[in-house]
């Protein structure tokens, strides 16, 4: 399993940035196919309190419950069918299809600049395509470029990397695959921004991996930094400038494309999921909580969920809300599970992502 990932060494040093106390860690894996190289020089920095922002906003939230009983209405409309009647809904992949203009960008630092392959370039791309193909969602991708930047292979200086190679408008999904990938600098050029964008983000990080914060110290253990994404900006208009939306997109660690370095997530799932942020979805196991009456994730469909998944747990072990309707949704992508275990979204998921395209950024 993907437990090389959790023999984390402390540390090479404790350094303050700003107000925020940072902690350096190093991976300590002997696992020689897969690079160590890569991974002993692979630092992990935390800023205390910016991780755990997974957190929509009020307004996405509301977005998720009007666009809710919008999609129940279309399914209801006809036969007046209750919408538990799957085999009245139509399938996803026969409605019109949403064709979303794609540019990926492959940040490396000099020593690591050779990471990314081509062929790894090139399989990313067809596995979201058929990751979102039974949705009908599907990717032109317009354009990628290689950028060699040690500053912003560590998301380091995000703004002025995003204004140098955003392309296309709030309608195009920028996706940075980042061979060093850090949370956002709040110590960048443009701070306020840098924090709305953390605040907007969404990470995903395996379950051991994520921050575990010591009530005592700051220097507690630092996840495994795999992604982040915007989700939709419910305030973005059609007269919105670049300026507004420039933080907008996907930030991806290279080493979990297919072929890359992290074993178990390394097929290109990480993109997968981090796509469907920025579609407005959010986890499965949104909220942790087996709360009657807890909205979680706004997704009819998706089981309520307490736990993210840690790994792949064999199918029908994992019900994290044993007391409520349905087992734990561990193949799907919006878990936390390793890309062994990626399969699907659900049917409510898919038509949240197109009607969230609807309403926030066709057009845009
Ligand atoms: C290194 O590999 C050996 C043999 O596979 C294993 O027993 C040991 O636990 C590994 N050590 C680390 C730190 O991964
Ligand atoms: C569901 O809809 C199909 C087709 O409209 C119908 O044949 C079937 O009886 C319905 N099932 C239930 C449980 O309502
Ligand atoms: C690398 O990033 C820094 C920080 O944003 C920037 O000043 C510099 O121009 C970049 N270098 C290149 C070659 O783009
Ligand atoms: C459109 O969005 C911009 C910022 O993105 C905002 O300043 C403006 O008020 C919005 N206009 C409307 C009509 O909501
Ligand atoms: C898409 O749907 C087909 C037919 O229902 C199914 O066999 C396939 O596994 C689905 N693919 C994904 C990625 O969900
Ligand atoms: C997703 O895949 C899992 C595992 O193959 C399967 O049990 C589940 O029914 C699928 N769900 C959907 C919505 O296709």
């Amino acid at each position: 399993m993907h437990r090389a990932l959790l023999r984390h060494t402390l540390i090479l040093a404790v350094v303050s940035i700003a107000s925020s106390v940072s902690a350096f860690w190093t991976e300590n894996d002997n696992n020689t196919n897969n690079q160590p190289q890569q991974w002993s020089s692979y630092f992990q920095q935390r800023q205390a309190g910016a991780c755990g922002t997974g957190e929509p906003s009020p307004a996405l939230r509301d977005a998720h419950k009007r666009l809710s009983s919008t999609e129940y209405r279309q399914v209801v409309v006809g036969d007046g069918d209750s919408s538990s009647n799957a085999s009245s809904r139509p399938p996803v992949d026969s409605l019109p299809r949403i064709q979303v203009d794609t540019w990926f960008h492959v940040v490396s630092t000099s020593d690591q600049a050779d990471l990314v392959t081509n062929a790894m370039i090139a399989d990313q791309f067809v596995y979201l395509q058929q990751a979102y193909a039974n949705t009908s969602i599907h990717y032109t991708l317009r354009g990628v470029d290689r950028s060699i930047n040690d500053t912003w292979a560590r998301n380091g200086d995000a703004l002025a990397m995003k204004r140098t190679l955003r392309r296309g408008s709030y309608s195009a999904l920028n996706i940075y695959f980042q061979t060093n990938l850090e949370m956002s600098d709040p110590s960048g050029v443009n701070s306020r921004n840098a924090m709305n964008h953390n605040r907007n983000a969404v990470t995903k990080f395996p379950r051991d991996q994520e921050p575990h914060y010591s009530s005592s110290s700051a220097s507690s253990s630092a996840p495994n930094l795999l992604g982040f994404c915007t989700l939709p900006n419910p305030q973005i208009n059609s007269s919105s400038t670049l300026d507004d939306y420039i933080s907008d997109g996907c930030n991806i660690l290279a080493a979990t494309m297919p072929g890359g370095s992290i074993t178990h997530y390394n097929r290109g799932g990480t993109a997968v999921h981090e796509v469907g942020h920025w579609h407005g979805l959010l986890h499965t196991f949104q909220d942790e909580t087996c709360a009657p009456g807890d909205e979680g994730d706004y997704i009819p469909d998706t089981p309520q969920q307490s736990t993210p998944t840690d790994g792949c747990p064999a199918p029908g072990t994992k019900d994290s809300c044993p007391d409520l309707p349905g087992l734990d949704a561990i193949s799907n992508f919006m878990d936390y599970s390793s890309d062994d275990c990626y399969q699907n979204f659900t049917y409510d998921q898919a038509m949240r992502m197109r009607s969230m395209w609807s309403a926030m950024r066709e057009g845009k």
